[in-house]
């Protein structure tokens, strides 16, 4: 881009940029920025916020703000000494995409006060009734601008009643008392020039500080600007996520629940705010100030760059041999010739004892994650003779369905932040159960609020649709199956023969990668159909249920996941010699049920797909001709993470086939954070 901006204000807009750029893999329906004008103007004028906002991706809105700014021309050579800026970009959940739904959402024509949200305000609708009386007009479907437009109310009844020194936290504080529902919140006012508030409940934030004492990026830069209190140049920054961050500092603060960050002339201050879901506050409590150390992100700024391949969902895919590396790092013991193979999850071993005296296991998560929870269960159930059940996150709160203090319940959440995994996890700890978390991000909602742990160590998935993370959470459930079942000694062939299999785990999946080029091929004889499905039994239900939540998210082909078992209580209506239908039936005590599955589907002339074990094609092609994909064998229970691949990387050519975005699947955002 060649616009005619300002040094300055092109380093501001690339800051922001890039971090919705960093940022799109969560919502990219519209986006939205808002900066500073030039400061250098009499005090008793407020400096204008210049808001820009756009429906689309994050380059249409870059391509518009350069085009404005450079038109307006009034920029130019503009100097900031600070300079407070906020951007945002949307998954829409209330009203279409569309600039006037666009954050930020502002409080008037002014932009007196400006808001970024992530969330849902589930009030709104109320506090919109009362906005509207007092003489607010509204002009967006979103639940976000009753923020701004309530903070702009509280400002004027302030100076009205003669509160000229009505502080910004103190308008965000009064702002929070009457919100209700999940929100992480930026505010910029032109009130309060070189400020932003944040708060949050329920949805993440992270304050990221820059020391700028050596960068090379500034260098253009008069080291007398972004001034911290104690005279150190600052950059400070706030997101939802630190994959925005890790570029800039590895130095963050996870912001907590009612907390409050007032930055101001470069440096934060932060405020807890107890009191924030209480109603029948007539006047603000004084909030105690927070202090607590900066945390270190253990995120590298290449884990969030596509490197040499096209799309991120690839990068991923291929990536499996090294992330399952990593997450079994320092986990699998291999023995010696007194000491027996086992395992160690550290964020575990003080808990192992109530777990194995639970009188359940339960399993929660949505999506993947779930999948994986299903993929994982069998092992568990025989490793640890305790029950296991499953439970879609949304659907245990809708039933309020019964939770014990006896039970042990596990979170599984790549993110750590989906909201009706977190409703869930309140729920259950109401119940007083014990609370497990196994989650892809350190800090995550799901990572404190449980009461013990074990963090995959997937490395950052950008890509939408979960592939690497899903591998990586039935490793580490296979794990913890192990380390519940430590104490069985009848069990200690299997569990050694599964941790030799765990070591053998990446090179099995690198040899499986190999077949890329052959489901490129399959992918390109299914492109025209208009649905796929998958059956599949015991260990590789959940890889049925995977595979075809992979095909229908990304290359938007309907497909479905079936049961083998269930086959012929409906299923089998659909068999006829269009419909393909991928069969899996690799080596395991479920085969020859599979097999006796591809007869009869034979039988009715179904088009197969039969994904078998390595010299298992001859057995499974008897009775009717049908495609064969070979793949490695491993131990039954990590059979899911080598037989999910090909069905991956078919989802993957298959999209970029049928032409259609990989990363950013219509309508679907990557993590879930409202209800
Ligand atoms: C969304 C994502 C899925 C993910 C699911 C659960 O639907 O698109 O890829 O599996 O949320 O997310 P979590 O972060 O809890 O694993």
């Amino acid at each position: 881009l060649n616009f005619n901006v300002s040094r300055e204000r092109r380093y501001i807009l690339e800051v922001l940029f890039n971090g919705l750029r960093r940022l799109e893999y969560r919502g990219y329906d519209s986006a939205g920025i808002s900066i500073d004008s030039c400061f250098a103007c009499s005090d008793s004028l407020l400096p204008p916020a210049l808001v820009f906002r756009k429906e689309g991706n994050i380059e249409s809105l870059v391509k518009s703000v350069y085009h404005e700014v450079a038109a307006t021309d009034l920029n130019l050579e503009e100097s900031f000494s600070v300079h407070a800026g906020i951007a945002h970009t949307r998954w829409a959940t209330h009203g279409e995409p569309a600039p006037r739904n666009s954050h930020p959402q502002t409080s008037d024509s002014k932009n007196e006060f400006l808001v970024v949200h992530n969330g849902v305000i589930t009030n709104y609708e109320v506090l919109k009734e009362t906005l509207v009386r007092h003489g607010f007009t509204f002009e967006s479907d979103t639940d976000t601008e009753v923020i701004p437009k309530l903070a702009k109310f509280v400002y004027d009844n302030a100076n009205e009643e003669g509160d000229k020194s009505v502080t910004f936290s103190q308008v965000v504080l009064e702002v929070m008392r009457h919100l209700e529902g999940a929100y992480a919140l930026i505010f910029k006012s032109t009130h309060y020039p070189n400020e932003l508030i944040a708060c949050k409940r329920g949805s993440p934030l992270l304050l990221g500080v820059k020391e700028l004492t050596e960068e090379p990026s500034r260098a253009s830069f008069n080291d007398t600007k972004f001034l911290s209190s104690n005279g150190q140049p600052k950059e400070l920054f706030l997101s939802s996520d630190a994959s925005a961050l890790v570029e800039h500092t590895k130095k963050v603060l996870v912001i907590e629940d009612g907390e409050v960050v007032h930055i101001q002339d470069g440096g934060a201050s932060i405020f807890k705010f107890e009191n924030a879901k209480e109603k029948g506050h007539e006047k603000l409590k004084r909030p105690a100030s927070v202090k607590r150390a900066l945390s270190v992100l253990e995120m590298e700024v290449e884990q969030i760059n596509k490197g040499k391949y096209e799309h991120y969902m690839q990068k991923e895919i291929h990536e499996q041999p090294e992330s399952l590396t990593t997450t079994m790092r320092g986990r699998l013991i291999r023995g010696g010739s007194c000491k027996a193979k086992s395992v160690l999850l550290g964020g575990l071993k003080d808990h192992l004892r109530t777990i194995r005296r639970s009188r359940r296991i339960v399993f929660i998560g949505c999506g993947t994650s779930y999948n994986a929870a299903l993929a994982a269960r069998p092992i568990l159930e025989e490793l640890s003779g305790i029950p296991v059940t499953m439970e879609i996150a949304s659907d245990l709160v809708d039933r309020q369905g019964p939770i014990y203090r006896e039970d042990t319940i596990v979170f599984v959440s790549q993110s750590g932040e989906t909201a009706d995994t977190l409703q869930a996890l309140e729920y259950a700890l109401e119940n007083g159960a014990l609370c497990v978390g196994i989650t892809n991000t350190v800090g995550s909602a799901i990572a404190r609020h449980t009461h013990c742990g074990v963090h995959i160590n997937a490395g950052c998935e950008i890509g939408v649709a979960s592939t690497k993370a899903y591998t990586s959470q039935i490793v580490v459930m296979a794990i913890l199956a192990l380390a519940i079942g430590d104490d069985t000694i009848s069990s200690q062939a299997r569990r050694e023969a599964i941790i030799d299999g765990l070591f053998d785990l990446p090179n099995k999946v690198k040899e499986v990668l190999k077949l890329d080029e052959e489901m490129k091929d399959l992918a390109q004889l299914l492109i025209a159909e208009q649905s796929l499905l998958v059956f599949g039994r015991g260990y590789n239900y959940a890889t049925a249920l995977e595979g075809a939540l992979k095909v229908k998210e990304v290359s938007l082909m309907h497909s479905e996941g079936i049961l083998a078992g269930e086959m012929k209580h409906g299923p089998l209506a659909l068999v006829d010699e269009t419909l393909p239908i991928v069969v899996i039936a690799t080596r395991d005590a479920c085969f020859s049920k599979q097999q006796s599955v591809i007869q009869q589907l034979h039988a009715r002339k179904g088009r197969l797909i039969v994904m078998c074990s390595k010299g298992d094609a001859a057995s499974v092609t008897v009775g009717g001709s049908c495609r064969v994909v070979e793949v490695p064998q491993v131990e039954d229970c990590l059979q899911p993470v080598i037989n999910i691949v090909p069905l991956q990387l078919l989802a993957y050519h298959l999209t970029v086939l049928r032409g259609y975005n990989v990363d950013q699947p219509r309508n679907l955002a990557k993590s879930v954070t409202t209800q």
